[in-house]
């Protein structure tokens, strides 16, 4: 059950979901066909120990490859949106990063800085696994700072620079957000991303969620409608679009499919959709 400033480490509440979900990148990465290749994840769940064992974990490694294949859609989607910005862009935010690892695993142009923010217990685990690890062009900075609080203040307290162009990650978390708090993330991300910012979105059907959750907590083997808040909410692309910003929406299934992999309509489909946006210039030109 979900509670006003709860918080929770890597093993319990919404951060077992960041395991979760390494889980699947390491399976995915594991697959010939793999659509995402994370060398660190497997080390978070070996290291989160005994805890691993927890079913959200063996169900997000699972036997049929779903839950698994649906994440290394979705982790191929928000990595090509990452290289498409970096000739625009020197600073990304990863919002509710977990246990995402792009700014070891991918290359990034000279100067460029990735803000990580997420649970302060949630970073320190995934410092602690990586132990100093670097990658190749990014600076990782780590902004511990739960999204429900001002999070903007911690962001430009730990060197974000709203005056020049970013790119926002919102990957696995809105859900994980009361309405107010999604709300509130939309109003701030457009206030402090300068023209010629981009996003990405995890848009999640919030109705269909609720339909198929009793299934797809069957499946993970806990109750998701504990963890995420149900309530409906406006989609995100219509948010950005009443703020100006250029948006395209890829149905998830749509995106596999265009990279030859196959995700269960009956389960996925009108789910999930991927929305990109571009903050247009003053001219009204996206730039
Ligand atoms: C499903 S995981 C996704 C992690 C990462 N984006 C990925 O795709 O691998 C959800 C993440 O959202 C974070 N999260 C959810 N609600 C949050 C909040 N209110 N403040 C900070 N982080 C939050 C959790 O700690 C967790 O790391």
């Amino acid at each position: 059950m979900r509670s006003d400033g709860d918080c929770w480490g890597i093993t319990e509440s919404v951060g077992a979901t960041a395991l979760g979900v390494a889980a699947a990148r390491a399976a995915e990465t594991r697959r010939p066909e793999g659509l995402v290749r994370d060398p660190y994840a497997e080390d978070f769940v070996l290291a989160a120990g005994p805890g691993a064992r927890m079913p959200v974990v063996r169900a997000f490694d699972d036997e049929t490859g779903m839950s698994s294949t649906y994440i290394g859609v979705r982790s191929r989607f928000f990595d090509q949106f990452c290289a498409a910005s970096a000739g625009g862009v020197t600073q990304t935010v990863i919002l509710a990063a977990g246990l995402d690892t792009r700014a070891l695993r991918l290359l990034w142009p000279t100067g460029s800085t990735v803000f990580e923010v997420d649970q302060a217990a949630v970073l320190a685990f995934k410092d602690r696994v990586l132990a100093g690890r670097h990658g190749d062009g990014a600076r990782r900075v780590l902004v511990s700072v739960d999204l429900r609080e001002d999070w903007p203040e911690a962001l430009l307290a730990a060197g974000f620079e709203p005056s020049h162009p970013s790119a926002w990650l919102v990957e696995g978390l809105l859900p994980y957000l009361p309405a107010s708090a999604e709300a509130d993330l939309f109003d701030r991300i457009d206030a402090l991303a300068s023209t010629g910012s981009r996003i990405a979105v995890e848009q999640v059907d919030a109705g269909l969620l609720v339909e198929r959750s009793e299934e797809l907590s069957a499946l993970l083997g806990i109750d998701l409608a504990e963890l995420m808040y149900l309530d409906r909410r406006p989609d995100p692309a219509d948010r950005l679009r009443r703020r100006g910003w250029s948006v395209s929406c890829t149905a998830a299934t749509d995106f596999a499919k265009a990279h030859q992999r196959d995700l269960d309509t009956a389960q996925f489909g009108g789910i999930a959709t991927f929305v990109e946006a571009t903050k247009p210039t003053a001219l009204g030109m996206t730039g």
